[in-house]
């Protein structure tokens, strides 16, 4: 099969997933954050920014219906090399319906490291946050923080916001922050940013 004939299909079989979301977002729009999935275009953003060794995987946070996951494929992560997270057991069932071969894990975000095998620990290239962080109370922002440390040290992650200002309070969080894309192309429009680990004080 064609790269063409698979990403036609993967469209095919991505088109529930806009009445999947939107039942979602009605059942519980706190854990949804959104309305509408992710565009093409802001997907697209997240993908160029995504760092990754050939050994390294690329695990997606809050997968949702895979707007953002079929962006990374199109750019090029390897279909065994990416990682999606979905707390919800219907879009996770969805989205490996949808995108054969990815690695979907039923999982919390803030249980990332009883969530992803212990294989894929330290290997992780880069992880991209969907969760909607801003909702949160700070303790639970430190919480996804030292989750994501503590699978993939050092390296931080990227986040997806419709806040105009960083959606974290980085420095009480212990991370730099870097807004690193914004598109007028997403309802609403939407920026990346590049969160790691401050160095530690000598
Ligand atoms: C704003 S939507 C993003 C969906 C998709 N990535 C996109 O861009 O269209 C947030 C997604 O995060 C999922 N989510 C929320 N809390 C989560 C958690 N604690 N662990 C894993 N996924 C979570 C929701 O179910 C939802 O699919």
């Amino acid at each position: 099969m064609s790269d063409q004939t698979i990403a036609s299909a993967q469209d095919r079989r991505g088109q529930g997933g806009v009445s999947l979301f939107l039942r979602r977002w009605l059942a519980n729009p706190l854990q949804m954050g959104s309305v509408v999935p992710s565009s093409r275009a802001l997907g697209r953003h997240v993908a160029r920014l995504v760092e990754r060794r050939d050994d390294e995987v690329v695990v997606e946070i809050g997968a949702g219906t895979g707007a953002i996951s079929r962006a990374l494929l199109a750019a090029g992560v390897p279909v065994d090399r990416l990682v999606l997270v979905e707390i919800v057991p219907e879009m996770a069932e969805h989205l490996a319906a949808s995108l054969p071969g990815v690695h979907v894990v039923t999982g919390d975000a803030f249980d990332l490291v009883a969530s992803l095998p212990r294989r894929m620990h330290g290997r992780i290239g880069t992880a991209i946050c969907g969760i909607p962080l801003v909702l949160l109370p700070l303790e639970r922002q430190r919480r996804f923080v030292d989750q994501v440390e503590a699978v993939a040290p050092g390296r931080g992650f990227l986040l997806y916001t419709y806040c105009i200002t960083s959606p974290l309070p980085w420095d009480a969080l212990g991370l730099s922050a870097r807004r690193q894309a914004w598109t007028p192309m997403n309802f609403p429009p939407a920026s990346v940013w590049r969160y790691r680990p401050q160095p530690s004080q000598p």
